[in-house]
């Protein structure tokens, strides 16, 4: 079964574009053959990579499994019929290549997630005090990068398929649902809330990929600095029902979206865990936030 995310990729007209908006972020960039490929820092594990094509459009996703487990990936595959294929790359194309039932290219390696060496923020909670004898209130240049690409958000042209073929072939659980809007998928083993999430769409494509921060102040510090470098603001600052985690949404270079997030619910692999189906509409998407869900915000900008 699938353990891991390891990072998405996305076909872009202009390398440099795509490297100006994730380094704006803070993420670290490297050479990967023809393509580029960024990493939070303090964790060696490639998150995005950027391949050049002519439009903008989600290229693949990456998830790790472990070497033992590779095996039993292929045979789950093959025995439903989902055929492997060559990788279409020259370089960093490791593992198992095939579509998704929406066409969309996947690929799973045998890789450990990496741990992020940068310590986690000092809180203080009550009853849970973990900053004494200094002041918390952050200064404004502080470091506010991502700790870690935690899920992906793509379109599927029919939810259901996809939700039957990420959980009866890929070891994977549906731990929420809003109707036929959007579902939440998270690994079987322990998991953050999810992992990879789908949302109904005319298309396939990319909605959003979400990276952690440290904290609260991390998300706004690291949305304002996009901001003020002239990205467009996508939604936030705001807490999820599903999922329950704070967001701030960034529109990237292309119009789909990069998410802040801190707080995600983390469900264990042995934890009994109810799965709501809620009702479609803007409410479902959100239990606070300083304004309502724009209107392009589960547009699908890839659509041809
Ligand atoms: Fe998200």
């Amino acid at each position: 079964m699938l353990r891991s995310l390891q990072h998405a990729a996305l076909t872009v007209p202009d390398l440099e574009v795509g490297r100006a908006f994730y380094e704006g972020m803070g993420l670290e960039t490297a050479q990967l053959g023809d393509s580029l490929v960024f990493r939070c820092p303090g964790r060696a594990q490639n998150q995005v990579r950027l391949v050049e094509g002519k439009k903008k459009r989600l290229a693949h996703v990456s998830f790790g499994t472990t070497a033992a487990e590779l095996p039993g990936v292929v045979r789950a595959l093959e025995a439903g019929g989902t055929k492997l294929i060559d990788s279409p790359y020259k370089a960093g194309g490791d593992g198992i290549w095939f579509r998704d039932p929406d066409g969309d290219l996947v690929n799973v390696v045998a890789a450990p997630d990496q741990p992020q060496s940068r310590p986690p923020v000092a809180l203080n909670n009550a009853g849970d005090f973990k900053r004494l004898g200094r002041r918390g209130a952050p200064n404004r240049d502080i470091e506010a990068t991502p700790r870690r690409l935690g899920h992906v958000l793509k379109f599927s042209l029919d939810l259901q398929r996809a939700i039957d073929f990420y959980t009866g072939k890929l070891g994977m659980k549906l731990s929420d649902r809003i109707g036929n809007l959007a579902a939440f998928l998270r690994f079987g083993g322990d998991s953050d809330h999810h992992t990879l999430a789908l949302a109904q769409s005319q298309g396939t494509g990319l909605h959003h990929m979400s990276f952690e921060m440290g904290n609260l102040d991390q998300i706004q510090f690291c949305a304002q600095r996009m901001i003020d470098k002239g990205y467009r603001d996508g939604w936030g600052v705001g807490r999820h029902i599903y999922g329950s985690n704070y967001f701030h949404y960034i529109r990237d270079p292309w119009n789909s979206l990069v998410e802040f997030f801190w707080d995600i619910d983390f469900i264990p692999g042995n934890a009994h865990w109810e799965v709501e189906n809620a009702e479609a509409g803007p409410e479902s998407l959100y239990q606070w936030a300083t304004m309502p869900p724009p209107e392009d915000f589960l547009a699908n900008f890839e659509r041809a």
